[in-house]
């Protein structure tokens, strides 16, 4: 029998003892006064026990995490055709980058991305009523907590100071992919990545992606091809230019967040979410890596 439990409390012990727990990210005003101490992990098992350490049950911004929760609602409502906007290939690039976007006529690479996650947005903003509202709904969902809810003061700190969001909403504009406003599509966008959750909260929001679209309530959602086609790009797609390193290293589909969260899941097994606001130089969390990397180590359980 595998001690979830020790394997959880050494990896914790272990990395909160590093002194370099790299850099908390400060292009959001608001999320720069995060203390870089903080560090939790929760483990919710598909068929078992769960397991938590540290500062789990602490809230934090789930920033581009948010983007696998749009594009699911997106992709469970248009089904294929988000694909006609948008592409599904790694970009090798940082999350912001807009070279590649002139490059291919306003065509994002894949739905992660920034320029992506904006198209997306448009399309939620088309598609639902009260859009803002509908959307924090599905997440409270899937997640069976009405809790959950957006920070406005970090969406109105992102809305102040996001330069390159809004070249990048403009550029996919000027191509004709988007249908509204630039403003109000920025809007939606900087909201949803405003969400807050612990790391328990992350790990039920995610857990409908690796029990084939089922969420904790036994409501299906997506079909399992959906899923299957989400967590694939979660793989190949999730950590930006750090995507190959985080399969090589991790070996799960996962997601990354500048507010230091990361979810990452075994289908069928479970969800595993860390938070630790420090990110490398890819905007990653640095500990979040190191600590999946050592528990899919330790435990023997990856995709491959
Ligand atoms: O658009 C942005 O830059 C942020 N709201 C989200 C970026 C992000 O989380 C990148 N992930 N590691």
């Amino acid at each position: 029998m595998v001690d979830y439990q020790e394997i959880l409390n050494s990896i914790y012990a272990k990395l909160q003892k590093r002194v370099d727990k790299g850099k908390v990210a400060s292009y959001i005003p608001e999320l720069a006064n995060v203390p870089k101490e903080k560090f939790g992990i929760y483990l919710n098992r598909i068929k078992g026990e769960n397991y938590c350490v540290g500062d789990w049950e602490e809230p934090f911004s789930i920033q581009s995490i948010s983007k696998v929760l749009s594009f699911a609602l997106a992709f469970s409502k248009l089904k294929n055709q988000v694909f006609r906007r948008l592409d599904v290939e790694p970009s090798g690039n940082p999350f912001n980058h807009l070279s590649l976007l002139e490059m291919e006529n306003g065509i994002p690479r894949n739905p992660f991305i920034n320029s992506g996650a904006i198209v997306i947005a448009d399309m939620l903003l088309s598609m639902l009523d009260d859009p803002k509202n509908d959307f924090l709904a599905f997440v409270q969902g899937i997640t069976n907590d009405p809790t959950i809810q957006f920070n406005k003061t970090v969406a109105a700190s992102e809305a102040e100071t996001g330069y390159g969001n809004y070249a990048a909403a403009n550029l996919l504009k000027s191509f004709g992919n988007l249908e509204n406003d630039v403003d109000r599509v920025l809007d939606f966008y900087f909201h949803q990545c405003s969400i807050e959750m612990n790391c328990k909260q992350l790990s039920n929001a995610f857990y409908l992606f690796a029990n084939r679209g089922k969420c904790m309530q036994h409501t299906t959602h997506l079909s399992i091809n959906q899923v299957k086609r989400i967590n694939a790009i979660m793989l190949t797609c999730g950590f930006y230019d750090e995507a190959g390193e985080f399969a090589f290293e991790v070996g799960l589909p996962g997601k990354s967040g500048v507010g230091g969260g990361i979810v990452a899941l075994l289908p069928n097994e479970f969800v595993l979410s860390c938070w630790s606001p420090g990110l490398n130089e890819k905007g990653n969390s640095y500990l979040g890596m190191l600590a999946l990397e050592e528990f899919t180590t330790q435990t023997n359980l990856s995709i491959f």
